[in-house]
């Protein structure tokens, strides 16, 4: 097939864009600089210069290529409601030119606040009035029944690999560098789902080739990694005492991301690997942490 990516420069659809190209498809990456370019023609596809918010280049580059994985973001906290609404544009632009086609429309979302007390899974519908960008989700799959073949990959929180990943572990690594300690919250009981890049790019190119039409699927290798085995590894990894953080000081010590930090938010793949037989085959998370890919710089 021959595939626009958008997020081709970016962490996950670097790896997806290798993968794609390894298993025989083309691709053709958005980027929105020449170092973007640069680095998408060194994977060894096409590039095409744009903005995720010049909506009829995208609708035109749509028309010429049989799918689309949509990886760009704008992963801008101080505007996230506009990045939500860029998103949903996008969405709705390769809709409308994938529209009676058959093809797939691959798009991002994630597992955090999928269910409370419990393990979510690819079954649970978030209500669409959480957040603008779980109605995105929701909208991309209502494009089956305008014979897109959309599919919803959730990443899992935690998207890990050497050399590059600017997620949470490497914010709570540089935290640790800052603070001169590696911290949890309260018990650090808590889980984070996790999976490694390159297999996120495997389930990636599995989806494209086989997933049904509205079909929801989860990134995760691993269900849920306790914080406080991510805050020992971290610790571990840069030579630094691991502390518990009382809840009342998680704020001043870990800033907005302790919002996040404290949530337990396990997530099953059961049906995902049922469906598409995709087996995570990457190292674990802590691994990666020891192995020094978390310098905390
Ligand atoms: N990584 C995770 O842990 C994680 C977890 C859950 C969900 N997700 C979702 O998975 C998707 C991929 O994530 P990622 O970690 O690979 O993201 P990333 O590394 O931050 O890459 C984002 C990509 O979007 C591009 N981009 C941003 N704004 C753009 C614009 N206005 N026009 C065109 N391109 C634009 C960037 O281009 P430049 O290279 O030019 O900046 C980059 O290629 C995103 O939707 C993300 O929210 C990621």
């Amino acid at each position: 097939m021959r595939i626009l990516v958008t997020g081709a420069s970016g962490w996950i659809g670097s790896a997806s864009v290798t993968e794609l190209i390894a298993a025989g498809h083309q691709v053709v990456g958005l980027v929105r600089s020449d170092a973007g370019a640069a680095k998408v023609a060194a994977l060894g596809a096409e590039f095409l210069h744009g903005s995720l918010e010049d909506l009829p280049a995208l609708h035109a580059a749509a028309r010429e290529v049989d799918g689309v994985v949509h990886l760009g973001y704008v992963h801008d906290f101080s505007r996230m409601d506009d990045a939500a609404r860029i998103d949903r544009a996008a969405i709705e632009t390769f809709g409308d030119a994938l529209a009676g086609r058959g093809g797939p429309l691959l798009i991002a979302s994630g597992t955090l606040g999928l269910a409370r007390g419990r393990v979510g899974s690819e079954l649970d519908q978030p209500d669409p009035a959480v957040h603008p960008r779980v109605a995105n989700a929701a909208h991309a799959l209502a494009l089956a029944q305008r014979g897109v073949r959309s599919i919803v990959v959730r990443f899992a929180p935690t998207v890990h690999g050497a050399g590059g990943d600017h997620g949470f572990v490497a914010m709570l690594a540089h935290i640790a560098r800052q603070r001169g300690v590696s911290g949890y919250l309260g018990d650090g009981a808590n889980r984070w789902p996790a999976v490694h890049r390159l297999d996120c790019a495997a389930l990636v190119r599995l989806a494209i080739e086989r997933a049904a039409p509205g079909a929801v699927l989860h990134a995760v290798a691993e269900e849920g990694v306790a914080t406080r085995d991510i805050a020992h590894a971290i610790g571990d990894a840069l030579g630094l005492q691991t502390v518990a953080v009382a809840p009342e000081h998680a704020a001043e010590h870990f800033g907005w991301l302790a919002a996040f930090y404290g949530a337990d938010a396990p997530a099953s793949s059961a049906v995902t690997r049922e469906s598409l037989g995709w087996t995570p085959r990457q190292p674990t998370l802590l691994a990666d942490i020891a192995a020094g890919h978390y310098p905390g710089d």
